[in-house]
């Protein structure tokens, strides 16, 4: 009997304990135990030995540095759903397969988009900030302090029906908000009908008739600045913006100066242009109250990085064993 070799697996950063035993068991695996972020020198090195790299959103898998990888490097599973920091295309061309993670961090990234939509008019951030920056100066309540806008009745445009999108909209309309949505194709009539969503061929146009933009689309070249400084100023002045998505889906300078000029009513960002570096004018709107900041923690959930580490696994198992990994991301 022959003893089949383990796959050499290089993770770029820390995973959550239980998947990294279980990574331990089934491949001759390199962990990142104190969860330093990998050079490009270093995954560059990486690539010379491993045959299948798991990095996540924070390495940028480029084609300069797929072009380097050693010709046994034929799988890249991405401990990720979105895959815009990998070039699919280059990867292609090597003969290297792409996975992602879909699916797991659905429900997660939807009730944080949800909360965000929650937090803005109603001020949450601003409210809790009285309590704990300013200890003792609360004189109680008051019949016009702290007024917010009712959520209830309003609507929200949401950009890109997925199942991120379709999962903010469950959402949205049990809060009483009526679901716009804007989409490449439009979702199923069973879809709409129990969502009671109308569907904008045209983005400008629901733009400008909305209470709250959802972004929820991947990040592509075709969604760079999807949302540019002339979309933006198509907004209402009463208008909220949400981004749980990628940070250049949203021409991000212009969301600045069109907060900065009081020209819609706030943002709410889990996600940033220049990662993990936030612009410093956001961080004094958000101070002014007038947006809300997460730091990319939308699917940040224990139970969500355990499946995320699941799909990682069957995906390297499965293209081991020979078969079509389940989440290939084609090019
Ligand atoms: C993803 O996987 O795409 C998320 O944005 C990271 O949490």
């Amino acid at each position: 009997m022959t003893t089949k070799k383990k796959p050499r697996v290089y993770i770029t950063r820390k995973l959550p304990d239980a998947v990294e035993t279980r990574m331990r068991e089934l491949f001759d695996a390199e962990l990142n135990i104190d969860d330093t972020p990998r050079s490009a020198a270093e995954l560059v090195a990486a690539m010379q030995y491993a045959d299948v790299l798991v990095p996540t959103v924070t390495d940028r898998i480029d084609a300069a540095l797929i072009e380097q990888a050693g010709p046994q490097l034929k799988l890249i599973t991405s401990f990720s759903n979105g895959v815009d920091h990998i070039d699919i295309d280059a990867a292609a061309r090597k003969g290297i397969t792409v996975t992602n993670t879909p699916n797991v961090l659905t429900e997660d990234t939807a009730d944080m988009t949800m909360a965000l939509i929650l937090a803005l008019p109603r001020r949450l951030a601003e409210g809790a900030r009285v309590l704990t920056d300013k200890p003792g100066e609360w004189a109680g309540w008051s019949p016009t302090w702290m007024l917010g806008r009712r959520l209830f009745g309003k609507r929200i445009g949401i950009v890109g029906m997925g199942r991120i999108g379709t999962a903010v909209a469950r959402r949205a309309k049990a809060f009483g908000l009526s679901i716009h949505y804007h989409n490449r194709k439009r979702v199923s009539p069973a879809t709409e009908d129990e969502l009671e969503a109308t569907y904008w061929d045209s983005l400008d146009q629901m733009l400008a008739r909305v209470d709250f933009v959802s972004v929820n689309c991947p990040s592509t070249p075709a969604t760079y600045h999807l949302v540019s400084a002339r979309r933006l100023a198509l907004l209402q002045p009463t208008s909220y913006v949400i981004n749980t998505a990628r940070g250049d889906i949203i021409d991000e300078a212009a969301l600045i100066k069109i907060l900065r000029e009081g020209k819609i009513a706030g943002a709410g960002l889990d996600v940033f242009e220049n990662e993990p570096a936030v612009n410093p004018k956001l961080i004094k709107l958000a101070h002014e109250g007038k947006v809300v900041l997460l730091p990319h923690m939308s699917s940040a959930t224990i139970e969500g990085r355990i499946e995320m580490g699941d799909k990682v696994i069957i995906n390297i198992r499965a293209f081991i064993d020979g078969h079509r990994p389940p989440n290939r991301v084609l090019p």
